[in-house]
């Protein structure tokens, strides 16, 4: 079949090309600095960014899986301790629990594909010492609940931003609920660099001060080293490629809020759409669907030069790394009942208020 419009899910030259001048700027002023690992580059960059969500302090690290896995560290979760999470994630919220030995313990999710709150505390053992959220896709889950729990049981709570900075709930920024907020700059996110980076968003001041050290070999100073750690620093240039394109990303929020409304409105009555509370104002990483008859439909888009792609495919306790050192607690019919029906559609700088009618339209006319 041919298409008459070719709707890409992703295109990086454009949404590199509108601060092509800008990131030229930033790479002659990094070089003539001669200065390239942590120096005023990433302290800008981090000052921003915590001017941007309201945080209280941010560090910045190499990508958003290190943000995860020493902010677990920073929290002191041990091998064996047991970490709550959701199985509906991208595998980072899973794997850095695991990489620092802990357990995940995976519940299922509420209407928003969200960790569900109501099955927490059902799920905390002995052995419990964090709860760990993704706000998926930029949805937000129900973090001021989720605070509340863990406050309530001695418990660390940690947010994965990856897909969620500016996403807010009742005006609050996602990353700012928790102890920890984890970022990652992944060109694919929306706030993404020309390579990889992330942060961590923290609420507490020795916490922070430990992560500033933690990124970096555990150094004191020069000769220093209070304890071991990895290597995990953004670069300067990354940082300035990242300050220079922050400035535009409420703008880019909106947008994204728009074309997301217009899908909403579209499609209406043809598909569903997991549950976005009034309370929340999302990031939209990427818009998604609840359909029937999933396989038929992206080969039926395909047809009409529409990319879709699923996120994500597998329950994270599916997989085969996640068969070993992990626990389920409960049946996840939400979750198993979810992933065979989540879709995501076109949603970047690239698309068009056209494009999305264009994708809505090819959807209702297959379910007519
Ligand atoms: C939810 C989530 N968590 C963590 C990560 C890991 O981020 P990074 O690729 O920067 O390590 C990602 C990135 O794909 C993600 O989507």
């Amino acid at each position: 079949m041919t298409s008459s419009r070719a709707v890409t899910f992703i295109d990086l030259e454009k949404k590199y090309s509108r601060f092509s001048e800008k990131l030229h700027d930033d790479l002659d002023r990094v070089l003539s600095s001669g200065f390239f690992i942590l120096g005023n580059e990433v302290k800008q960059f981090e000052t921003s960014v915590k001017a941007f969500t309201g945080a209280k302090h941010a560090v910045a690290v190499a990508n958003g899986t290190d943000a995860l896995v020493l902010s677990l560290k920073a929290a002191g979760i041990k091998p064996g301790d047991e970490v709550i999470t959701t199985p509906m994630t991208y595998l980072a919220t899973a794997s850095s629990i695991a990489l620092v030995g802990a357990i995940p313990v995976f519940i299922d999710v509420d209407a928003s594909l969200n960790l569900d709150p109501d099955l927490i505390e059902d799920a905390i053992t002995d052995r419990t010492r964090a709860i760990s959220v993704v706000h998926l896709a930029g949805v937000p889950a129900q973090a001021e609940r989720i605070a509340e729990i863990a406050t309530k049981r001695g418990l660390v709570f940690i947010e994965d931003c990856a897909q969620s900075l500016g996403a807010t709930r009742n005006g609050k920024m996602t990353g700012t609920f928790g102890d920890f907020g984890t970022l990652s700059f992944h060109p694919l996110k929306n706030l993404g660099t020309l390579g990889d980076g992330g942060m961590i968003l923290v609420s507490n001041q020795d916490n922070g001060q430990w992560l500033g050290q933690a990124r970096n070999h555990g150094h004191a100073g020069r000769d220093d080293c209070d304890f071991w750690s990895i290597n995990s620093r953004l670069d300067e240039l990354h940082a300035a490629f990242l300050s220079s394109m922050l400035p535009r990303y409420a703008e880019e929020l909106d947008c994204r809020r728009q074309l997301a409304q217009i899908y909403r409105e579209e499609l209406a009555g043809t598909v569903q759409f997991p549950l976005i509370s009034q309370e929340n104002n999302a990031s939209y990483n990427w818009v998604m669907l609840l359909v029937e008859r999933r396989d038929e439909l992206i080969e039926y888009l395909a047809g009409h030069g529409i990319e879709v792609k699923v996120h994500y495919p597998k329950l994270i306790p599916e997989l085969k790394a996640a068969q070993n050192g992990c626990r389920i607690h409960g049946d996840l019919s939400n979750a198993k009942h979810m992933v065979k029906r989540i879709l995501s559609v076109p949603m970047a700088e690239h698309i068009t208020v056209e494009d999305v009618r264009y994708v809505c339209q090819h959807i209702k006319t297959f379910y007519r």
